[in-house]
């Protein structure tokens, strides 16, 4: 499997996490997860694990795993891991095309921010995923959608820093100012990622789209909604019993 891009990607993604959108995506995934007290959480295509650390503050969560078949973004996480010693938290370098290696019935919360679009056969994914969530888990998908590009993300981080105090906003742009090369390295990768769009080996989704794909598998629609002007969708489902 071809991980090249991203490795690069892996280099500059923290610049990425830190920007208000994906926070504001984050938030939203968390909202839709609600507050309960969980055994088991899955991070499929976890990335640097931003998500996951910032869920493993929770001490309500026993076991929380991250999975990501980039060297590089395994790499960054267990280095945060070894920064920041989160016991209930776990990483594992493996594709997610194949779900196999996780027992049936044994997740309550499984979700997946920005990798489903990069996946040949998502709805396989899905299928393997209800397999492994308990009979009343949940499963929660960020998405960009045929609206989503990067120029417009930016714009969106401006508005939403317009709505900080001043003293963030100016730290908001002196922190940003500081990761400019790693921005570059976003910037570029997305260049490709847009390549790769255009090209049909990454899909965006529109409402039709994404359920046609899980129609296609074992899991049902709860709730959909759209953030950032449309250029996300955040999704929830539940497994059909
Ligand atoms: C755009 S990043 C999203 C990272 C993270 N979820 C976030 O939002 O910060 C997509 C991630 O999916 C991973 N990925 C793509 N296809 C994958 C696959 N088949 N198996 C495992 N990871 C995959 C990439 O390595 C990358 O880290």
């Amino acid at each position: 499997m071809n991980t090249m891009l991203w490795e690069f990607y892996a280099l500059g993604y923290d610049a990425l996490c830190a920007s208000l959108p994906h926070k504001k995506i984050r938030e939203s995934v968390i909202r839709i997860i609600g507050e309960k007290k969980y055994d088991t959480i899955l991070d499929l295509g976890c990335g640097t694990g931003t998500m996951l650390f910032s869920l493993s503050r929770n001490n309500e969560v026993s076991k929380m795993v991250g999975i990501d078949f980039t060297w590089t973004m395994i790499a960054i996480c267990q280095l945060k891991q070894l920064l920041w010693q989160r016991a209930n938290l776990h990483f594992m370098r493996k594709s997610i095309n194949n779900l196999d290696f996780i027992s049936e019935s044994s997740i309550d919360i499984v979700y997946s921010i920005n990798t489903l679009f990069a996946l040949p056969h998502p709805a396989t994914t899905l299928t393997k995923v209800s397999k492994i969530i308990k009979d009343d888990g949940v499963v929660v998908l960020a998405l960009p959608t045929e609206k989503f590009s990067f120029t417009k993300m930016a714009k969106e981080h401006i508005s939403l820093l317009t709505k900080l105090t001043l003293i963030n906003q100016i730290l908001n742009f002196g922190a940003n100012l500081l990761l400019l090369p790693l921005w570059l390295i976003v910037g570029i990768a997305n260049l490709f990622i847009s390549l790769k769009e255009k090209r049909g080996s990454y899909t965006t989704y529109d409402k039709k789209k994404v359920i046609a794909v899980i129609d296609e598998s074992e899991l049902y629609l709860k709730e959909m909604i759209e953030i950032l002007s449309g250029q996300m969708m955040i999704i929830k489902l539940g497994k059909n019993k």
